[in-house]
């Protein structure tokens, strides 16, 4: 239970636009982005510097005690003190994140991490199981959701600008293994609480998107201090 702070948990699969509305609204209402899926890439970083296989959940659970992670408040992650916030970006290792994040020492570790992060601050913070596991006691929950060919064309418009070559067939084929394994994995799988607010935003722009979202906030913290 957080005693002081304020949440907004922002839910949702791979592709819909999390990162971008979450940061943008912690920007606008002066609160505090955790971006749960950097700290998730970032475990996946060190051991795939270390040469372990990703299958090896035995090995990447021994990592573990040798991996600090920090969010510094210009938006960097730091590894062990390092900055990695461009590096954790490419598309092998979202590959890597997304079997490593089904290791349950992997999910307790930065669980609890993220819990204290969120005590006693303000944040806005998004990932997969953020409203089910990791605060549950947010004041505000949203679900975002989209077509999974819309999300798909995101992830590859954005690699495009990026200028990482990619190949649209790939990226939508990784795509649906990255669903399949966010919601089927047998620890904090992504789902949509029953108390969360869904947004299909296939149809909508970042904008539109950062906008429904707000209005949500907004209308939530007038209700707290009403
Ligand atoms: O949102 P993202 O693509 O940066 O997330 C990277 C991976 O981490 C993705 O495979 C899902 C996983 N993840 C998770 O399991 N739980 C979270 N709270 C955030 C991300």
């Amino acid at each position: 239970m957080n005693p002081s702070g304020f949440a907004v948990a922002i839910d949702g699969p791979v592709g819909v636009g999390k990162s971008t509305v979450a940061q943008q609204l912690a920007s606008n209402l002066h609160m505090t982005y955790i971006d749960t899926g950097a700290m998730y890439r970032a475990v996946a970083l060190f051991n795939l510097r270390q040469g372990t296989d990703r299958h090896d959940a035995t090995a990447i659970a021994a990592s573990l005690p040798h991996i600090e992670i920090a969010l510094t408040p210009a938006g960097a992650v730091l590894l062990n003190g390092e900055d990695v916030s461009h590096e954790i970006r490419n598309q092998l290792l979202a590959e890597y994140t997304s079997t490593i994040a089904a290791y349950a020492p992997v999910r307790e570790k930065l669980t609890q991490q993220q819990k204290h992060l969120a005590a006693n601050a303000h944040v806005v913070m998004d990932g997969r199981d953020i409203a089910s596991y990791v605060l549950p006691w947010a004041q505000v929950k949203i679900y975002l959701d989209a077509d999974v060919k819309i999300r798909a064309q995101r992830r590859y418009d954005e690699l495009q600008a990026k200028g990482q070559p990619a190949d649209f067939a790939r990226v939508w084929e990784e795509t649906l293994i990255r669903d399949e394994r966010d919601k089927n994995r047998a620890h904090a799988p992504l789902v949509r609480t029953q108390d969360a607010i869904y947004i299909d935003t296939s149809n909508m722009s970042p904008g539109e998107m950062l906008e429904a979202i707000t209005c949500h906030v907004k209308n939530k913290l007038v209700r707290k201090d009403g």
